[in-house]
């Protein structure tokens, strides 16, 4: 169809709204536990390939990358999202018999997670966030593969500029995130996708200590993190996960629409100055104050 997908406000941000049920269930329901740990993004911010970074870290001293479920499950499988696929209306899971650390994932905006849980408990957010301009541009190709094949990249990015996308506006669910990292860096640690991809060892490290496993100094000599980097880049993920068989989720998602083209900076391909100078000004001044910048071309 030509129309892109339809969002609807609600606790105000913009999401599906087949959604607002499970995001009810979820907040009613889920009790965080001291060690959990969370990976939270906006989609197309980076979340499948921290998510297989995480997974690896964390379960590292069980499976050898060989053996790892990875080369079998997809990662949105092995941390799933915990108001899409955990928590639905109907479906309140027991999670009590996960073994520890549970690792969940969420695209909800910090104000939104729940008081009595997920903020309060010493469980642990890893966030991710990406150049505003290449998420509109993957969340355009992903969504022309998988629902609207001839929805125009125009009306995506207008739909960005006013920020009602799925879990946006873009600039609200970057700031609750740097906000709460900033005042509590022992509880949200704030990555971004050019940093992953431009010191992959040096995040990796930030990241095992930050979720409480660190690399030994045996381990670093042995080359355990330059392992851990090669096994979750994006060449050995689409051609592990992106060659797996199963959709997800009620979109159907076919795993090789999670794996395009992996790079930083590809707005610069279907943008034009105009517009990237556009939406430029825009995010500028939502962020403006708050210490949070993206290297944007304006
Ligand atoms: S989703 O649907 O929210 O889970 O999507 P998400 O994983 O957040 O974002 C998809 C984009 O990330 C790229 N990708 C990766 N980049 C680097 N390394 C790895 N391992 C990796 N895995 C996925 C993917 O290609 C999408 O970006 P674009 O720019 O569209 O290529």
């Amino acid at each position: 169809k030509k129309q892109g997908p339809t969002f609807c406000q609600f606790q105000g941000f913009w999401c599906r709204s087949s959604l607002v049920p499970n995001i009810i269930s979820f907040q009613k329901h889920f009790q965080a536990l001291d060690d959990d740990i969370i990976v939270a993004s906006k989609p197309k911010a980076g979340t499948t390939w921290l998510k297989a970074l995480v997974f690896t870290i964390v379960n590292r001293a069980r499976f050898s990358l060989s053996n790892s479920p990875l080369n079998l499950t997809n990662p949105h499988k092995l941390i799933p999202y915990l108001e899409i696929t955990v928590y639905g209306q109907d479906h309140i899971p027991d999670l009590t018999s996960i073994p520890s650390p549970r690792l969940f994932a969420t695209h909800l905006p910090f104000a939104v997670l729940a008081e009595s849980s997920i903020k309060q408990a010493k469980s642990r957010i890893v966030y991710v966030t990406r150049n505003p301009l290449d998420i509109i541009v993957s969340f355009w190709h992903f969504i022309r593969g998988i629902e609207c094949p001839d929805w125009p990249l125009v009306e995506c990015f207008e739909m960005f500029c006013r920020g009602e996308e799925g879990f946006g506006p873009f600039w609200d669910h970057a700031l609750g995130y740097w906000k709460e990292s900033s005042e509590k860096p022992h509880k949200v640690l704030f990555l971004k996708y050019e940093h992953l991809k431009e010191n992959p060892i040096q995040q990796i490290k930030r990241i095992a200590e930050f979720i409480g496993f660190p690399f030994s100094v045996e381990e670093e000599r042995a080359g355990a993190i330059e392992e851990i980097k090669t096994f979750c880049s994006f060449s050995n993920m689409k051609d592990l996960v992106g060659n797996m068989t199963g959709t997800m989720g009620r979109l159907h998602i076919q795993p090789k629409e999670l794996f395009r083209k992996g790079e930083v900076g590809d707005h610069i391909n279907y943008l034009s100055p105009s517009a990237i100078e556009r939406f430029c000004k825009i995010v500028e001044e939502k962020l403006s104050g708050s210490g949070l910048a993206y290297d944007l071309p304006c």
